[in-house]
């Protein structure tokens, strides 16, 4: 079997878009893909994170990847920080990445602009440490969304590069992009992506959000101009709506803009707080069984963890061979 990881950092609460976008899919393709799916604490402290918090998001984040149906029996789950030879390859990888690569990417000149007393080697780094993460494991494929693109394809640079000075030793790793829901916008401002950062609450849902929570950011998402309910690019806001609608029920976006023809906003989004909760209901059950057993837990992201480091430790003794570190 094919090889899959990806990762998802406990910076924030996850959202509809992480779910949409990424862990929905992580859960779908354990049939298919011999997968591998880690919280990347490491990641979430280029920003500064406060570490009760940071301790307790990063067990949250365990508890989300369990509750969306990846089965630790068939997947391994774990936390990036327990295998100590991502740290250890990113520094290897650093060596051969140019600086001009990192500065380029979106998402650190997006991060850099709010790191206000001026921006840490570790943010400029970031994408080096994925591509460790990715490259660890032999991986063929990376399901992640949209924004993440460009950290996948440097990846590939970064492969391509070692393997030419070094001899073949990484697979170059293809991203696994959904055609939907690659990139759910914020309910507060269509131009924006959804985002854990976001400090305006009412632009995601939170996959932990209440019934009543979420149809209260429902109805005040802001919608476009006129009164359609179509899918169309002058109409970012209903689109994104209707796309969020057709991923949670699992009906085309033409069925639904014709269910609501001649119908009003208000009814549109009544339906979809409906099927965004329905939608939502069964992961929000299994999530709050989990809150009840945190040593179940533990023993995931142990075991996880074991069985992550057993391929981790082979592809670094790989990588220091044919390097001549001794
Ligand atoms: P993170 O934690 O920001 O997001 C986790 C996943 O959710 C996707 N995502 C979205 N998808 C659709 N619409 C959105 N609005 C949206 N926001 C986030 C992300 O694309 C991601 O797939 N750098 C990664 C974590 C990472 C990683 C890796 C991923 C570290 N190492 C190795 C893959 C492989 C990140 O920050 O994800």
């Amino acid at each position: 079997m094919k090889r899959v990881f990806s990762g998802i950092q406990p910076s924030g609460t996850p959202h509809i878009g992480n779910y949409l976008g990424a862990i929905k899919n992580w859960a779908a393709i354990q049939e298919e893909y011999d997968c591998i799916y880690c919280v990347v604490d490491l990641h979430a402290i280029t920003v500064y994170q406060k570490p009760d918090i940071l301790r307790q998001k990063t067990i949250d984040a365990i508890k989300i990847i369990l509750a969306a149906g990846i089965d630790p029996e068939k997947s391994i789950v774990f936390v990036q920080s327990h295998i100590k030879e991502h740290s250890e390859l990113a520094w290897i990888l650093n060596t051969i990445t140019p600086i001009g690569e990192l500065e380029r990417m979106t998402q650190f000149k997006d991060k850099a602009k709010n790191q206000k007393a001026g921006v840490s080697a570790g943010l400029l780094d970031y994408p080096v440490l994925m591509a460790a993460d990715i490259l660890l494991y032999n991986t063929d494929a990376v399901p992640v969304g949209e924004d993440q693109r460009q950290h996948v394809e440097l990846s590939r640079v970064i492969a391509r590069k070692f393997n030419n000075l070094y001899g073949e030793t990484f697979k170059e790793p293809a991203e696994l992009i959904r055609k939907e829901g690659a990139r759910i916008m914020s309910l507060t401002d269509p131009t924006k992506k959804m985002s854990k950062s976001d400090e305006d609450k009412f632009g995601c849902i939170d996959l932990t959000d209440s019934p009543d929570l979420i149809r209260e950011k429902i109805k005040k998402a802001v919608t476009d101009s006129g009164k359609e309910i179509i899918s169309r690019p002058d109409k970012p806001a209903v689109s994104n709506l209707l796309t969020i609608y057709s991923l949670f029920s699992n009906q085309p976006i033409k069925e639904i803009e014709t269910k609501y023809e001649n119908k009003t906003y208000v009814e549109f989004k009544e339906g979809l707080a409906q099927v965004v909760i329905e939608g939502l209901a069964l992961f929000q059950e299994k999530y709050a069984e989990l809150d009840k057993n945190p040593e179940y837990v533990l023993k995931v992201i142990k075991e996880g963890a074991d069985k992550a480091r057993n391929l981790a430790e082979s592809k670094m003794k790989e990588v220091k061979e044919k390097m001549g570190l001794v």
